[in-house]
């Protein structure tokens, strides 16, 4: 399982995020920098992922593994990525690098901000969280986990939140296909407002939306 790391400034032009709200939560956070530096910019910052059950050293291990591993996805599928936010591969390789390297270090100065979990259920209590960011596991893994559990994950990640769960990107990793079943999706969470957004990202052909759902 890929346990990637994606910085800070990847995540605000994903999520086009202009101020962050006073508390956050990064589901599937892997080893991204997002916690780390929002804790530092004085938010109540969470980041929650099944691969914190991990002892410390087999987590090092497996983020620094992710790293070429994440490289060879876009060399086997070089047509469907463009780079014209990252400029060069050697820029995204370094901004990863720098990532994985800020997340190592605050999980071991403040353990506390790195909870093991998996979605569809949360160790967290209802509305814990003004925000809810969720970057490359749901759509990202169609493959993997299927339309019902995505659907689970999304009412579990709207569960968390107080006002609004943003998800990156829409399509599968590799050749970025679309997910079918999403309008479906969307149609059956009837609590929230669902909106598709441009964002100021893409890396993966296509994949330059995010969905908001607000309370
Ligand atoms: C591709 S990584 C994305 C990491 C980070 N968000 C980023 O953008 O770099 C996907 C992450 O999802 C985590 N994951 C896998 N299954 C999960 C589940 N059921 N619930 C929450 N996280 C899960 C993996 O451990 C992995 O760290």
């Amino acid at each position: 399982m890929l346990v990637t790391s994606r910085s800070y400034a990847e995540y605000e032009a994903m999520f086009d995020l202009t101020e962050l709200p006073g508390s956050v939560l990064d589901c599937c956070a892997g080893g991204a920098s997002f916690t780390a530096e929002a804790a530092a910019r004085g938010v109540d910052a969470v980041a929650v992922d099944p691969a914190y059950e991990l002892p410390a050293p087999d987590l090092v291990d497996t983020v620094r593994r992710s790293l070429p591993a994440t490289s060879g996805i876009v060399d086997e599928h070089a047509d469907s990525f463009v780079w014209t936010w990252y400029g060069t591969p050697a820029r995204k390789d370094e901004l990863r690098i720098e990532a994985a390297d800020r997340f190592l270090q605050d999980v071991a100065v403040a353990p506390e901000r790195y909870v093991p979990g998996s979605l569809p259920e949360l160790p967290f209590s209802d509305g814990r969280f003004e925000l809810v960011l969720c970057s490359h596991l749901l759509f990202t893994w169609a493959d993997k986990y299927d339309r019902d559990w995505h659907l689970a994950a999304l009412r579990e990640l709207v569960r968390v939140s107080r006002s609004e769960v943003r998800v990156f990107p829409l399509v599968q990793q590799g050749a970025g296909e679309p997910v079918d079943y999403l309008p479906e999706l969307l149609g059956e969470l009837t609590d929230v407002t669902a909106e598709i957004r441009q964002v100021p990202y893409e890396f993966q052909v296509n994949a330059d939306k995010m969905l908001v759902l607000s309370r």
